[in-house]
């Protein structure tokens, strides 16, 4: 029989959790044993009972000692890799390149990591998306909080009193979140102008009734996996230009442009920051690896000559009980790959556990990471 734990998250500010009832059901089902700790759903409004009626036993922390597999939401800390067994499976977001001392410390427990950012963007593979599930969210809320924050509607008013017009949202990077923002402020009525570097972004934007921001370049920016290539200091100074004149009428700034394992473009200098108007707000959900915008501070809202910029790294913890939802669907479908009848098997042959698999048996298996915790960054 084997075992799976579902922490109680303690990051700071996280409220998800990799579990809830209808996806305990299923692990049950599976033929797993599931232990949830004490209150691990009580921000996301799941109670230990209906965790209870669900199949699962509700345990304090120390059990974690005892399960061969432990699913989590946000990055353990090496405290929680030391409270595991050896060679337990855990399943989890790493944020590798940010925790080099954690994932050495998984090496040398000889945990067997499964990171949810790795897991490859195959159509095999969707299901088990956190990256996406999480994204959508963001770029959702995103939007949701802009509009909130703003002193001004979202919609063109024309009324007997007057004719309001619509606010300006510019999205910067147009993936998962980027599409989520620009289809949610559209749906509220904003002039919705986007930039990314991908060429396939255009034809998206434009099918959601935003203004493709263009910069002029030669080739294509796409790099492997449909990501963005890391790009050159020559083209991000083109790019703030070009920028800086869209940012003039901007009343929200949605900045959601990623490259995946290495620290965020800055998109927004200080200067354009200024260029925008006072009253207007950036949302950064790049905040967590270093921010789009310079002016970006993980520790919450600054205020910059009236233009707010606030850190939207929480956003789907903001939405804590769809976020576990969707990210508990994501665990269930990855688990699926490495459990029958109960029966635990890490298939190294399988490609979507072979490209989400950070350490096993003992060494950090993701070349780039392993590089990194090699040159000393660790
Ligand atoms: P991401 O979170 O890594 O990056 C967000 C966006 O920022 C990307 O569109 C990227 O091109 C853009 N970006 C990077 N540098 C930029 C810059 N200097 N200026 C402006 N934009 C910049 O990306 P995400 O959301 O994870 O997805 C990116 C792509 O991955 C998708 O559009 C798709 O091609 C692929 N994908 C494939 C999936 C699948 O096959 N299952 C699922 C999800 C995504």
């Amino acid at each position: 029989m084997t075992t799976l734990f579902v922490p109680k998250e303690d990051a700071p500010g996280e409220r998800r959790v990799a579990a809830t009832p209808a996806s305990v059901a299923k692990l049950v089902s599976s033929g797993l044993t599931v232990q949830v700790q004490r209150g691990a759903g009580a921000h996301a409004r799941y109670d230990d009972a209906a965790y209870e009626e669900a199949g699962a036993a509700i345990v304090d922390a120390g059990a974690v000692a005892d399960a061969q597999l432990v699913a989590r939401v946000a990055p353990p800390s090496v405290e929680d890799v030391r409270a595991l067994a050896e060679g337990t499976v855990l399943l989890s977001f790493t944020a590798p390149h940010r925790n080099l001392e954690m994932v050495t410390a998984m090496a040398e427990r000889r945990v067997t990591s499964l990171a949810m950012e790795l897991v490859p963007r195959i159509s095999r593979a969707q299901a088990i998306d956190a990256l996406s599930s999480q994204a959508n969210i963001a770029g959702y809320r995103a939007v949701i909080t802009a509009a909130y924050e703003l002193d001004k509607y979202f919609p063109l008013f024309m009324t007997a009193a007057g004719t309001i017009r619509p606010a300006t949202v510019v999205v910067l990077g147009a993936g998962v979140a980027g599409l989520q923002a620009v289809a949610t402020a559209r749906r509220l009525g904003a002039i919705v102008k986007v930039s990314d570097i991908r060429a396939a972004a255009k034809e998206e934007v434009a099918s959601l009734g935003a203004t493709f921001i263009d910069i002029p370049q030669e080739e294509d920016l796409t790099g492997e996996g449909g990501y963005a290539k890391e790009v050159g200091e020559d083209f991000l100074a083109r790019q703030r230009r070009i920028l800086t004149e869209n940012l003039t009428g901007a009343h929200a700034v949605i900045t959601t442009a990623a490259i995946p394992g290495r620290p965020a473009p800055r998109l927004l200098t200080t200067e354009m920051v200024e260029a925008m108007p006072a009253g207007a707000v950036v949302i950064d959900l790049a905040a967590a690896d270093g921010g789009n915008c310079e002016l970006t501070d993980l520790a919450g809202p600054v205020d910059h000559d009236g233009v707010r910029i606030l850190p939207g790294h929480l956003l789907p913890s903001e939405m804590p009980r769809e976020a576990s939802s969707v990210y508990a669907n994501n665990i269930v479908a990855f688990l699926a790959l490495l459990v029958s009848d109960g029966e635990l098997t890490v298939d190294l042959d399988d490609e979507v556990v072979a490209g989400s698999l950070l350490t096993h048996d003992g060494e950090v298996v993701n070349e780039r990471i392993a590089e990194l915790v090699a040159g000393g960054n660790a």
